[in-house]
């Protein structure tokens, strides 16, 4: 059982890495005796890639990189061990109401190749694998709903849903962003709350990722 998680947050010990490491603890969790489990937890802002090139390397027919991206910088490995992995996490934070630039950008260069244009843009990924989504966030439950995040979501779940697997979600809401708020200019959110709800909320939002790698990797054996 080989599971890829994918960090799109800057910051390895933030929320949405605490998350991802959560839910590879429940994928790992779920292995039979004897069976091995490649749990691993990439970085997206440790390599130096761009996005897609629009080199139309991986349409061209009779093309040595067709179904592939062609674009050989960091990202290359990543893309081949997602494409064959059993089961892929995705994790981004909430950027100006969206996933992160890297996250987009990853999955730009990780989902093109596998679109065929033609009348039904079908797929042809290697493996049609179980994905899951996590995102975190600063803004509320409800606040998140009022500014539509979730039609973002669906656009993105979408697009991987199509050329992969529609993917389980974990949205978490009302995130912490400093350890000390007294050391920041925050006037927009209440420091004391938010310590708060990081002990006291925060935990049930590690077990509900650590249930959604359960979740995925049951669903691979489906
Ligand atoms: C550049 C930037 C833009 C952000 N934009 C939003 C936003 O539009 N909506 C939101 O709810 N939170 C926003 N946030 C807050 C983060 O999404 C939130 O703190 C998240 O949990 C951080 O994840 P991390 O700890 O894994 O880095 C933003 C943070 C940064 C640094």
């Amino acid at each position: 059982m080989n599971i890829l998680a994918v960090n799109g947050s800057p910051r390895k010990h933030g929320n949405t890495a605490t998350l991802l490491k959560h839910a590879l603890e429940g994928a790992g969790g779920t292995a039979a005796p004897g069976e091995s489990a490649d749990l691993r937890l990439v970085h997206l802002y440790d390599l130096q890639y761009t996005g897609c090139r629009s080199c139309f390397a991986c349409k061209k027919l009779g093309g040595a990189s067709y179904g592939r991206c062609a674009v050989r910088d960091d990202l290359g490995p990543v893309l081949a061990e997602a494409a064959h992995a059993d089961a892929l996490i995705f994790g981004s934070p909430v950027y100006f109401g969206d996933i992160s630039g890297q996250m987009r950008t990853f999955l730009e260069r990780l989902l093109f190749p596998f679109f065929v244009y033609d009348a039904a843009y079908s797929s042809i990924a290697p493996r049609r694998m179980p994905t899951a989504f996590i995102y975190t966030m600063n803004v509320t439950e409800e606040q998140m709903r009022e500014l539509r995040y979730p039609a973002m979501m669906a656009s993105i779940e979408d697009f991987v849903g199509r050329a992969l697997r529609q993917p389980l979600t974990l949205r978490v809401t009302d995130t912490c962003q400093f350890d000390d708020y007294s050391k920041y200019m925050c006037e927009c959110f209440d420091g004391e709350a938010k310590t708060r709800r990081r002990a006291e909320h925060f935990p049930k939002d590690c077990r509900a990722a650590f249930s959604l790698g359960a979740e995925l990797v049951t669903s691979t054996k489906k």
